[in-house]
């Protein structure tokens, strides 16, 4: 039976820009600022300044300005229509690391409003943004490409990827063979869901491509519809799951001291690793 336990992603509190709430529907669309990392930068004739920290200092002109549509807060299994940190650590990330995504070809799994997906469009090639079918999700990641489209450079595609069945179509097969960057954030806090994502990321990683996943997770999320509590670590539960498939993965705990782009609390349960087969 689902449930109809409602959570709400902290996000709301640490960013004040939610610009228009449609209470009919719980939906709402903020404007997510962003500092635009150096490399992005048009620079000519314009000089660096650094404050007493040795911080860049930005003036207005250099931040952008993402709006998504999503949800304030959802019952459990609709969590896909809020936004999490996770999302923004990810973001970060690849703002900070031109080389790493500049001009791949990248999948996002468990997309939700597909905030990290479209910051990842301003640097790849080919972006293939997924999620499951369901609520709506997929025609809203496709309303928030839309409504963002001044800043999307690469070509993209959205569409179904559920972790729950890997038969996947030609259409979506096509396009994970042209992929070696998966992106992931968020998606481990139900057990099910967890089981499904590990079985996902192995098919996709113990393959002839070599691919690398980035997966961002907040420690504390962890609520499950078992428990309907913030309770068992999923992180933990993610690694039983690796550990008792024998996955001859490695995986890196990324250092997140790097810079912040969005708003958002990045407190010391946000991690990020990035996982590759050993094979
Ligand atoms: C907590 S949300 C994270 C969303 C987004 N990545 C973020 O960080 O804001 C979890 C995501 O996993 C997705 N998800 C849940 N079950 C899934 C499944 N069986 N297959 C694929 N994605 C799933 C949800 O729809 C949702 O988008």
């Amino acid at each position: 039976m689902m449930s109809n336990f409602r959570v709400t992603s902290e996000i709301h509190t640490e960013n004040r820009n939610i610009t228009s709430l449609n209470e009919k529907n719980n939906s709402t669309i903020s404007k997510f600022i962003f500092n635009y990392p150096i490399h992005m930068l048009n620079l000519k004739n314009k000089e660096i300044k650094y404050d007493s920290d040795e911080d860049l200092i930005l003036d207005r002109s250099k931040t952008g300005q993402l709006f998504i549509e999503h949800s304030i807060s959802t019952e459990l299994q609709l969590v896909g229509l809020q936004v999490w940190r996770g999302a923004f650590l990810l973001a970060d990330y690849i703002f900070d690391n031109p080389k790493i995504f500049k001009n791949k070809n990248i999948i996002e799994l468990g997309s939700g409003v597909g905030l990290t997906s479209i910051v990842a469009s301003m640097l790849a090639h080919k972006v293939t943004c997924t999620d499951i079918n369901s609520h709506g999700i997929i025609e809203l990641i496709k309303r928030n490409f839309d409504r963002n489209s001044r800043y999307i450079k690469s070509k993209f595609n959205v569409m179904e990827l559920n972790f729950l069945d890997c038969n996947w179509s030609s259409d979506l097969m096509e396009k994970i063979l042209e992929t070696t960057i998966i992106l992931a954030a968020d998606v481990i806090y139900d057990n099910e869901i967890t089981e499904g994502f590990v079985d996902t990321l192995s098919k996709l990683l113990d393959s002839d491509t070599k691919r690398t996943a980035y997966v961002a997770l907040e420690k504390r999320f962890v609520f499950t519809i078992a428990d309907l509590d913030s309770v068992a670590p999923m992180y933990e539960e993610f690694m039983r799951c690796i550990a008792r498939r024998n996955l001859n993965w490695n995986i890196e705990n990324v250092n997140i001291d790097f810079p912040q782009y969005f708003q958002y609390n990045r407190n010391k349960q946000l991690i990020l690793m990035k996982i590759y087969s050993k094979n």
